[in-house]
């Protein structure tokens, strides 16, 4: 059990107010969790402490090569008042296999989710409680040597912040339109495309701003060597049913293996659903929309948690989605995994973790 110095705030915040919309990574809470790193030594000095500046030397090699990691993740009041984590143990898992791709040390899964819930415990006040909100959790790790060769660092510190927040999208449960992007690149087999680090998303930034310019609210990605399979958007993982079948990108080592997906394979596969993990182009995506047997286009994240899509575009195509609403299987994705995530729905297959 990781060993953790607790130093509570003298001057807390004022929770935000009932109606407060909670505009996503807006507000954040009274505390933060650090741990440092130091070849020889290992992760040391854990501890929760007041939230604040964290003060770095300018030569910092985070700021400089882009050595650091980030994850996300929430914790959920259940009606009965447990506060509850989704498979909190599978971003401890990919957290290690982010720090393996990046030359960053590895951290032990069981000490990952103490810190987590180490933290989300003390500020448990900060879970807010009404539909469609959550506290969303981002532990992150920077690399701190102050050296500009490029080299991995020797130093880092692990830090945990946390952010009472509502629906990523404006748009809520409400479809939303997304543009295919057919002349940027995100990531590429071989590169750092399923590592959670920020360079994947400067990377997708330019063509974000174009989409949005255009009326569309996320950008998703094909792959960068023939640009004609489907990748995953800017922050979540795509899922088609096409003719009755549910058709996903399988995971090529360029798109983040997000666990909403995996989950999402599972209840499909556990209710009788044909989920097919293969590569997906966007020639059978236009035939699919052209001919009708585009049933239902969603994304899975955890900001995202299930999103709906009306309609793509792709050059001077707009592929569109059946009728453009809410479709049924979405929307049974979005209640089981809600329902999983709030406790309304027994867990039986141990991804609800309860911070006690
Ligand atoms: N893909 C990208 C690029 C993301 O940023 C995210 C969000 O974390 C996902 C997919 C979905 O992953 P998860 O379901 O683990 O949140
Ligand atoms: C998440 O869903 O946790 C993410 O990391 C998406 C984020 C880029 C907002």
């Amino acid at each position: 059990m990781l060993s953790i110095r607790i130093e509570k705030t003298d001057t807390p915040k004022q929770l935000p107010a009932a109606d407060n919309p909670l505009k996503f990574g807006t507000i954040f809470t009274d505390h933060m969790f650090i741990m440092n790193y130091e070849t020889g030594k290992g992760w040391h000095d854990a501890r929760v402490v007041p939230y604040q500046p964290v003060v770095l030397d300018p030569a910092a090699m985070v700021f400089h090569y882009g050595q650091e990691m980030f994850e996300g993740l929430k914790a959920y009041r259940a009606a009965d008042g447990r506060i509850l984590l989704f498979r909190p143990d599978m971003n401890a898992k990919r957290t290690n296999n982010t720090n393996r791709r990046l030359c960053i040390p590895q951290i032990p899964e069981e000490d990952f989710v103490d810190a987590v819930k180490a933290l989300v415990k003390t500020d448990a006040a900060w879970i807010p409680t009404k539909p469609d909100t959550s506290l969303y959790i981002r532990p992150f790790i920077i690399a701190t040597d102050p050296f500009l060769g490029v080299r991995p660092s020797d130093t880092y510190q692990f830090i945990i912040i946390l952010s009472p927040v509502g629906p990523y999208y404006p748009e809520g449960l409400d479809p939303v339109k997304i543009w295919i992007e057919d002349d940027y690149v995100r990531a590429i087999r071989g590169g750092i495309g399923e590592a959670k680090t920020g360079g994947n998303y400067v990377a997708s930034m330019a063509a974000q701003l174009k989409a949005h310019e255009e009326g569309y609210s996320q950008v998703l990605w094909l792959d960068g060597v023939e640009r004609k399979y489907i990748e995953e958007v800017g922050a979540m993982n795509i899922f088609f049913k096409i003719s009755g079948t549910v058709v996903t990108p399988m995971l090529n080592g360029s798109i983040l293996p997000g666990i909403t997906r995996d989950s999402v394979i599972s209840l499909c596969r556990e209710w009788g659903v044909l989920v097919e993990e293969r590569r997906v182009s966007v020639d059978e995506l236009y035939e699919a929309a052209k001919n009708g047997t585009m049933e239902e286009v969603f994304g899975t994240g955890t900001a995202a948690v299930i999103s709906p899509v009306s309609h793509l575009r792709f050059k001077d195509h707009v592929l569109q989605v059946k009728d453009g609403g809410i479709g049924e299987l979405s929307q049974k994705l979005y209640d089981t995994v809600t329902g999983l995530q709030r406790g309304q729905i027994e867990d039986h297959r141990g991804w609800v973790f309860e911070v006690k």
